[in-house]
């Protein structure tokens, strides 16, 4: 079954139905295996892009740009001081002049009623490219790797989140697990848990689509049994680095671990982290809060596992390139 997705925006999960997703996600792996084929055609020559970045990033930026270049299209990319956009300029009037110029809109913003505004001002497709309450194109990467790397269906999946369930990555995997009647465990202490509205939302989603929830403060609990675990960064853009020493003392106990992985009792378990993430040393920040900290073998993972053959990070990282793209060519081409 295919879908008609043109012109539709993301903006959150909940924005495409269940089939729809599905839809996306089919559709990526055929993409994927045409990229690797050379048999890609050029569904959106001619096509403008505009992408806005009032955060930073690597990999939602360069999956934007080279999907788009690949299926022909042409990018503009606006960093966080390259417009006028919130000093001198609205974001419901800069949609009006985006939308008069480009042909979709990608809006990685503070919050989520930015991109909304955004998405209602501007007459074109608006994708979500992060906000503090949701990760959606993220999703689609993530749940296309799970599917590669188990060979399972997506309500085959079992999967835990460990970490700040409050924000953009812990929010998105309850609703996109509920969305695709997966097993979805989230672990974080009750101070750092989703709110309530959010998990009231995945339950009733999960009525619908046999998902199962489980929201625990018990981490070895949550990873029982599951195929995946994913984790965060602990301090996420646009937080206050003073929140970094409590945040550490609170989460220390969901830190991604070789003991965390074979609690899971799973012994092909894969580790997941949407990135960047603090393994090592080698990032300022990373470097900083390790050495006051003491925890020189990670923070949110340790070392050990990132680097291990459990870790699937990078296969989930070239992931977002083919999701993206689908999003483009099905609300575009
Ligand atoms: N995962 C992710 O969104 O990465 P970037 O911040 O590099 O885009
Ligand atoms: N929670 C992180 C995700 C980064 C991709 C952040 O918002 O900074």
């Amino acid at each position: 079954m295919s879908y008609n997705l043109k012109n539709r925006s993301f903006l959150k999960e909940i924005d495409f139905q269940p089939a729809e997703l599905r839809h996306l996600l089919k559709l990526a792996e055929a993409l994927k295996l045409a990229k690797y084929a050379g048999t890609e055609h050029r569904t959106l020559a001619g096509k403008e892009v505009a992408l806005i970045f009032e955060k930073t990033s690597t990999r939602t930026r360069s999956a934007f740009e080279v999907a788009a270049f690949d299926q022909g299209a042409h990018v503009t990319y606006l960093d966080p001081s390259g417009s006028q956009l919130g000093h001198k300029e609205s974001i419901a009037d800069t949609a009006a002049v985006l939308g008069r110029m480009y042909d979709a809109i990608e809006f990685r913003g503070n919050s989520q009623e930015e991109v909304e505004t955004l998405a209602r001002h501007a007459g074109v497709p608006v994708y979500n490219g992060l906000t503090a309450e949701w990760h959606p194109t993220q999703m689609l990467a993530d749940f296309l790797t799970m599917h590669e790397a188990s060979g399972k269906p997506y309500h085959g999946l079992a999967y835990a989140f460990l970490g700040d369930c409050r924000f953009n990555m812990g929010r998105s995997l309850l609703v996109m697990g509920a969305l695709m009647g997966s097993d979805v465990r989230l672990a974080g202490p009750a101070d750092l848990q989703p709110p309530q509205d959010v998990l009231v939302l995945a339950q009733d989603i999960a009525e619908r689509t046999g998902a199962r929830i489980t929201v625990t403060d018990d981490p070895a609990a949550a990873v029982d049994g599951v195929d995946f675990v994913h984790t965060d960064v602990w301090v996420s853009m646009g937080e206050a680095k003073d929140v970094w020493h409590d945040r550490v003392a609170q989460l220390t106990p969901y830190q991604v671990n070789a003991a965390l992985l074979r609690a899971s009792g799973n012994r092909s378990v894969r580790f997941m982290h949407c990135l960047p993430a603090f393994h090592d040393t080698n990032t300022v920040v990373g470097r900083e809060i390790m050495t006051e900290t003491g925890m020189l073998g990670g923070l949110e993972v340790t070392d050990e596992v990132f680097t291990s053959d459990a870790s699937i990070v990078f296969d989930q990282a070239e992931n977002r390139l083919h999701t993206i793209k689908a999003v483009l060519v099905a609300t575009l081409g």
